[in-house]
């Protein structure tokens, strides 16, 4: 498969990607037709609270993002996946839930016709992040009307009703239970809900099949927050990333997605070398993860600011790694189509605390 060719220099390139300045609709117009494997973003969200990045109105959003997914969807393979993570957003004044993101991928899945984009809905999935702050204060924490909003949507979409995936490449570790089961064996029964469960089910298949919900680790003392989801994860705030722009005085991108969302999804939907593209790159944690997996990258952002520490994320462009030598351990800790590493579960090794909150 050829590079996609374009015009405009990159603002920096790795091995295996390519990062570019400018505007993600410009940049995409010079992508060859059917060329992408897999488009994995965060847009911004319509908040009603503005991000330092800008953020568009809910109202305005479904014609705004539209222009996006047509070329999203031009530039995908047939069997290429359309992966959108979207929060939420609050009605101004009202303790009530905007619509726009439900629009959204009502509006993508539309036929060209009807103005859509012609996507299929794959799947929806679910980001948890307990980190995120309880807002709206005045219904959340002052009138207690509302619970924490803790999950994001995850839209998986594709051109085609069967996009390429294996879920064999995001198996996650067998609970206790599980592994009980698996060494004492298992009676096949009729469970309450009347699924039978078959003699099959004590058999050791490398994992479990995960569900829908992309968490990092499971960590107690978070499980008194009253949130819409019953999980409970938690974060650290140490990585390198965050380091180097401690240590440069960058301000490091206030909505960075947890490594754990790529890294599901880019296993999930795509195989060693294909091409994985993030058009709202911000910090580029995409780049960082498919870099990690093996797979080929693009990344579009606007903010210089943000392209200038998402180099930190990679040891080779960053001279002071190269000379100090001291980050190749933690970076290349990241993965290998494990979604759980052991450096996460013990908390000491990133910090991805995904802050687009929806205030
Ligand atoms: C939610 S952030 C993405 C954060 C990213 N997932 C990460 O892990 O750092 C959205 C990003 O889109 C960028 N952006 C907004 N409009 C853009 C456009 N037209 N072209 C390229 N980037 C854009 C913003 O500057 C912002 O950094």
């Amino acid at each position: 498969m050829r590079w996609p060719s374009l015009s405009a220099s990159p603002y920096c390139s790795t091995k295996k990607g390519r990062a570019y300045l400018g505007d993600a609709l410009e940049l995409i117009k010079e992508i060859e037709d059917g060329s992408v494997d897999l488009i994995c973003t965060s847009p911004p969200f319509a908040l009603l609270r503005q991000k330092q990045y800008g953020n568009v109105s809910s109202r305005e959003y479904v014609q705004w993002f539209m222009n996006f997914a047509r070329e999203f969807r031009r530039v995908l393979k047939p069997q290429g996946s359309l992966v959108i993570e979207i929060g939420g957003s609050w009605n101004k004044g009202q303790p009530t839930r905007s619509l726009y993101h439900f629009e959204l991928v009502l509006q993508l899945c539309k036929m060209e016709e009807e103005g859509g984009a012609g996507f299929h809905l794959a799947q929806e999935l679910y980001w948890y992040n307990p980190a995120k702050l309880p807002t709206p204060a005045e219904w959340v924490t002052v009138r207690r009307i509302r619970v924490k909003d803790a999950v994001t949507n995850v839209w998986w979409l594709s051109p085609s009703s069967n996009p390429k995936a294996n879920n064999r490449r995001v198996l996650k570790p067998y609970s206790e239970s599980q592994q009980e089961l698996m060494r004492n064996g298992y009676k096949a029964k009729l469970r309450p809900s009347e699924h039978q469960i078959s003699t099959k089910f004590d058999v050791d298949n490398g994992g479990a099949i995960p569900p829908n919900i992309i968490k990092d680790d499971v960590f107690p003392n978070d499980i008194g927050a009253p949130v819409n989801v019953i999980a409970a994860s938690n974060t650290s705030s140490n990585d390198v990333y965050l380091r180097r722009c401690r240590e440069e005085g960058i301000n490091p991108h206030p909505a960075r997605f947890p490594n754990a969302l790529p890294e599901f999804i880019i296993n999930l939907c795509t195989e060693e070398d294909d091409i994985v593209l993030d058009p709202f790159a911000g910090s580029n944690t995409t780049g960082f993860i498919a870099e990690k997996l093996n797979r080929r990258w693009l990344a579009f952002e606007l903010n210089e600011e943000y392209l200038k520490g998402s180099k930190f994320r990679f040891p080779e462009l960053d001279s002071r790694q190269v000379m100090e030598g001291y980050s190749e351990a933690q970076a290349n800790a990241a993965t290998q189509g494990k979604l759980f590493p052991e450096e996460i579960k013990q908390g000491n090794l990133f910090a991805d605390v995904t802050t687009q909150t929806s205030e």
